[in-house]
């Protein structure tokens, strides 16, 4: 029996609303394509999570491929349906990211950082390394407002540092960090309470903007930003972040360039 499975969850979930629909599939395409595709017809409601052990068409930002191998890693989405004017959208990303980084450090007692958009990275061995990546989906009605929104999240849990694929970000996994394993449940069900905490906050209003900044490792630093065809928009000093989320970047001749994450990627130097 997979300690993932619908019974073990739901007896450990301590949320109101997260998680309460919960979908165990042993492998699938994409736990976001699945919500999306598969499940719509039946409406499920908001905080239902799909989570499975492996995908076949894992996907990650830009057309990006996310790969792991079966029954090491937390892969899930979570279903939104956020009474918010579209313009919110890049809260759901903020919140992700800060109740995983939030999460893995209750129970691990390492320290999380963000790479702005969405990446979550943690120093080893002197290196920033990426462990875990989220892939924020969303539609917008025709007036506006936000439909629903998937958060897709996909961590590297106990994949042995030998078998991660090679990126042009380092990889790494917390179990080669920590030297041990990990239990996927318990990350699972402290993640997803942290995440209803903060979604719920940023319901009433409170933006998740200043939390999830702090753990910008981002700011200060000299980036270039690519679109996915791999063509330089623009390079220079990250100065900041913007009302929504955006990145503030001055260029060599003094112009500041506001860069939203939706089309594009981020290289650090030094990383
Ligand atoms: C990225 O870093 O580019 C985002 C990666 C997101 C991967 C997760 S795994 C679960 C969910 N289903 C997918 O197909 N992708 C996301």
């Amino acid at each position: 029996m997979n300690e993932l499975n619908e019974s073990a969850v739901k007896n450990s979930l301590r949320t109101r609303w997260v998680g309460r629909s919960y979908r165990y599939i042993q492998s699938v395409g994409s736990t976001n394509d699945f919500l999306k595709h598969e499940m719509a017809a039946a409406n499920p409601p908001a905080g239902t999570v799909v989570l499975t052990d492996f995908q076949s068409k894992g996907r990650g930002r830009l057309d990006r491929r996310w790969e792991a191998p079966p029954g090491t890693s937390l892969l899930f989405s979570v279903l939104f349906r956020p009474t918010w004017p579209a313009e919110r959208l890049p809260w759901l990303t903020m919140i992700a990211g800060t109740a995983v980084a939030e999460s893995i450090e209750a129970e691990t007692g390492l320290t999380i950082s963000l790479k702005w958009p969405n990446d979550v990275i943690i120093k080893y061995q002197g290196k920033w390394h990426k462990f875990c990546g989220i892939l924020l989906e969303g539609q917008i009605t025709s007036n506006s407002q936000l439909a629903y929104a998937i958060i897709g999240t996909g961590i590297n849990v106990n994949i042995p540092q030998q078998q991660l694929s090679e990126a042009s970000f380092p990889a790494t996994s917390l179990t080669t960090v920590l030297n041990h394993s990990v239990s996927r449940l318990k990350l699972l069900t402290t993640l997803l309470q942290r995440l209803e905490v903060l979604y719920d906050l940023a319901d009433q209003g409170t933006s998740p903007r200043k939390t999830w900044e702090k753990r910008l490792t981002t700011i200060g630093q000299k980036v270039e930003i690519f679109t996915s065809n791999n063509e330089k928009v623009v390079s220079g000093l990250a100065e900041g972040i913007g009302q929504w989320g955006e990145l503030l970047v001055r260029d060599d001749s003094g112009k500041q360039h506001k860069i939203l994450a939706g089309d594009v990627t981020l290289r650090q130097s030094p990383i």
